[in-house]
């Protein structure tokens, strides 16, 4: 298969898996990495890697998230990778997102939603973030450019992150629509339309699989946890 892999600190437990299997199941596997960091973890725990520019088409992109609504919509970019995650999602025939259940949320918007915007001109386009958001009906919402070390947080591609702090979103598809519309704006990171499956785990081992294409809920136990458990990482953490 060509697998998309995913950014951040739940994917890393997938990277590292899936190398796993490389090395001592016989999985064989092409991949592409969403950001510099993935592409550094994949290389040394033996996964084969391409750029997506070469393998154009991909069967599978198994990512985290920062948010997963009822209908599967997600907020990520909290890794700041979203533009590359998107990129490669939107590529891939299918979607698997896996996350601890505490992303699980009945409406989008707790967590920041961020924007990657090219530094040029950066205030420019935050003044028309908020021009747009008060078109929309959402007024005193806080914007604030991610701090990195030494300055502004800059992505793999050298852009600017802006996390808006709205709370809720009641109509994502238009903030997502309006928000890609600015100039400077280079990608949101609501990801609308785009996961198929969601593995959300729990502290007790318990594992909620949702198939977006059957409407099925079920549920699984995992083996009891043990020190390199991926659940137990997560419920220690
Ligand atoms: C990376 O840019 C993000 O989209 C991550 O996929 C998301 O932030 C989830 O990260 P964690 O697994 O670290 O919570």
């Amino acid at each position: 298969m060509r697998v998309g892999l995913g950014t951040g600190s739940t994917a890393v437990f997938m990277v590292r898996a899936l190398g796993q299997m490389v090395r001592e199941e016989g999985l064989r596997i092409t991949a592409t990495a969403t950001s510099t960091a993935t592409a550094d973890l994949a290389r040394e725990v033996g996964i084969d890697l391409q750029p997506l520019e070469k393998l154009g088409r991909l069967d599978l992109t198994i990512d985290g998230a920062d948010e997963i609504d009822g209908k599967m919509n997600l907020i990520k970019g909290g890794g700041g990778a979203l533009l590359m995650e998107k990129i490669v999602a939107t590529a891939s025939d299918m979607m698997v997102v896996i996350a601890d259940q505490s992303k699980a949320v009945d409406q989008l918007g707790r967590f920041p939603l961020p924007v990657e915007v090219v530094p040029f001109g950066w205030t420019s386009s935050q003044a028309l973030i908020e021009d747009v958001l008060s078109g929309l009906g959402i007024e005193g919402v806080d914007i604030v450019l991610r701090p990195g070390t030494g300055g502004p947080f800059m992505t793999d591609q050298g852009n600017y992150i802006l996390d808006l702090h709205l709370k809720r979103i009641a109509a994502p598809r238009q903030l997502a629509l309006v928000l890609n519309q600015i100039p400077g704006v280079v990608e949101n990171g609501l990801f609308l339309d785009m996961c198929d499956v969601a593995i959300l785990g729990r502290p007790d081992g318990t594992v909620e699989l949702r198939d977006l294409a059957t409407g099925k809920v079920s549920y699984e136990q995992m083996e009891p946890a043990e020190a390199d458990n991926l659940f137990s990482d997560i419920a220690d953490g």
